[in-house]
């Protein structure tokens, strides 16, 4: 499990999205993670892979800025955690998660669940629509393929549809980082290949912010995705670029089994070998 760390640029250098030096999460007595040392350039997408409770979601909510490290140097967007109102930080952090999905309420429309993303974030709520807030709802709802489900109730829609429209949200407030937690669990094949594809468009986008996407498999990997960050039992396995980090001799150590893996237009593949 070692892991070489090249050269990486001060903790504090405002170019970086996610900047994290010897980070440290402990709760209730239980560290979470551990020695934490990352670097997110803004113009870099990653993918955070790892075994169920290795921490990926608590490593993200600290990217987020949704919580603090317990010890250790974080920089969000520039922002140092703990020196930082969150508040203000938040709406510069697009953020999907199943604990957010969950507070959707089910008979709020699709269109509603979009344009009050900037809102919601700021714990703040308005009486009115911007029409600026709801041309830009409406061209994330045509790039996430829910604009025909504009006027439906959220409850009503299909995973697939659910999944979509929570990314759309998290995209409303124009966030410098992105970051989505297991976007494709719960897809059929045909609806993860849709979300592949529209992540990969996300990735190749020079306008779109620094990705983060956590995942536990790496068939959903989008193509154009450049970075990894494999984590297990609250440590980083490997952490840097896609086909350096991603092999099969790191993926196994990540997954605690041998594994094969291989690698074909684009898109990764791996078994138990
Ligand atoms: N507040 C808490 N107190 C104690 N333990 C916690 C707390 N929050 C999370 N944990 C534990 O921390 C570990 C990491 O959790 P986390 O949700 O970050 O894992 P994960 O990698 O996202 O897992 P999954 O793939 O299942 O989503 C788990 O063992 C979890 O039970
Ligand atoms: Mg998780």
């Amino acid at each position: 499990m070692a892991h070489d760390l090249p050269a990486l640029p001060a903790v504090d250098d405002p170019d970086l999205a996610v900047a994290a030096d010897r980070v440290a999460v402990v709760r209730s007595g239980q560290a979470l993670l551990r020695e934490i040392t990352w670097r997110v350039e803004l113009d870099e997408r990653w993918v955070v892979l790892g075994p169920n409770g290795a921490g990926k979601t608590t490593l993200i909510n600290l990217a987020a800025g949704r919580s603090h490290p317990t010890r250790g140097t974080m920089y969000v967007l520039g922002e140092r955690l703990g020196r930082t109102d969150l508040n203000e930080l938040r709406t510069r952090v697009g953020l999907s998660t199943a604990a957010l999905a969950e507070s959707i309420p089910g008979d709020e429309i699709v269109r509603n669940v979009v344009v009050t993303a900037a809102w919601s974030v700021v714990g703040r709520w308005r009486e009115s629509y911007d029409p600026a807030d709801l041309a830009r709802a409406e061209g994330l709802m045509a790039q996430l393929n829910v604009g025909h489900l504009a006027e439906r109730t959220y409850g009503t829609l299909s995973e697939g549809e659910r999944k979509r429209t929570q990314i759309a949200r998290a995209l409303m407030t124009d966030p410098e980082l992105l970051i989505l937690d297991e976007p494709a669990a719960g897809l059929d094949l045909g609806g993860r290949e849709d979300l592949v594809a529209r992540l990969a468009a996300v990735a190749a986008d020079p306008d779109a912010p620094a990705l983060v996407v956590v995942t536990h498999h790496v068939e959903e990997i989008p193509p154009g995705f450049t970075h990894a960050l494999l984590l297990r039992q609250g440590e980083i396995v490997a952490a840097g670029v896609l086909e350096e980090t991603l092999t099969a001799d790191n993926l196994s150590a990540t997954f605690g089994l041998p594994l094969k893996l291989s690698y074909e237009d684009g898109r990764f593949a791996a078994r138990a070998s």
